[in-house]
């Protein structure tokens, strides 16, 4: 399973994508209007800090297919590199996503709750489906159950399309969606920290710098190594 920072936020992707194994970054319009600043110069510097190779997903707010085109024509031209524009699914936005992907432009389902809804995306031309894991959860339903799901059918017909699972709360469901067959994750710059966490780790790091200096003091490896 592959990583993306799911932020809007430049310190934390700043921080993230220097520390951190990432492919990309997901926005959406709530984590942008965190952010409380200009969109196109927000949405710029990230592409700035990740790169062109990286996938960055911007999300639509248009409601017509053709203006969900507009829209999807403005950013690509406006972001570059790996692009992918973030559709709500919705009848709308299927018929903009066949539209968008027949002039190239990557397309990232988003908002989905169902492996219909995710099955009826790939096959309207999806790249990417984001499956809202936590948000499930929320409501007593299977947020991983249906990550699995959606992978299932994937493999089954042989789609090309990937899930992109979203919306985690806590690292047991990036756990559990990784061991469901989710091929990415797009998770936010807390629980990258807490994902690496472990007290046992600060302990033994502890224990190897208190051994190692009780022989060769404030020298490190690399002194030996001059
Ligand atoms: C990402 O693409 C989704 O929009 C995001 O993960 C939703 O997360 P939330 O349920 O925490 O708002």
């Amino acid at each position: 399973m592959k990583y993306l920072i799911d932020s809007g936020n430049i310190k934390a992707i700043e921080h993230i994508s220097e520390f951190y194994p990432i492919e990309g970054v997901t926005t959406n319009p709530t984590l942008v209007s965190k952010e409380k600043t200009d969109f196109l110069p927000l949405i710029k510097k990230i592409r700035s800090i990740i790169g062109e190779d990286a996938a960055l997903h911007v999300q639509t707010t248009a409601k017509t297919a053709e203006d969900i085109l507009e829209e999807a024509r403005g950013l690509k031209k406006a972001v570059g590199g790996q692009f992918y524009v973030k559709i709500p699914i919705n009848e709308e936005g299927l018929k903009a996503a066949s539209m968008i992907k027949a002039e190239g432009i990557g397309v990232t389902m988003t908002a989905i709750f169902t492996s219909q809804q995710a099955l009826i995306a790939a096959r309207a031309g999806a790249d990417f489906v984001a499956p809202y894991v936590n948000r499930l959860d929320n409501i007593n339903a299977d947020g991983v159950g249906t990550v699995a799901e959606i992978a299932e059918l994937f493999d089954i017909y042989s789609l090309d399309c990937k899930v992109l699972a979203a919306s985690f709360k806590n690292v047991k469901q990036i756990s559990e969606t990784a061991l469901a067959g989710a091929h990415c994750a797009t998770i936010s710059p807390e629980l990258f920290r807490q994902a690496i966490s472990h007290p046992m780790t600060d302990n033994a790091i502890e224990g190897f710098e208190r051994d190692w200096k009780s022989v060769y003091g404030e020298k490190g490896v690399g002194d030996f190594l001059l």
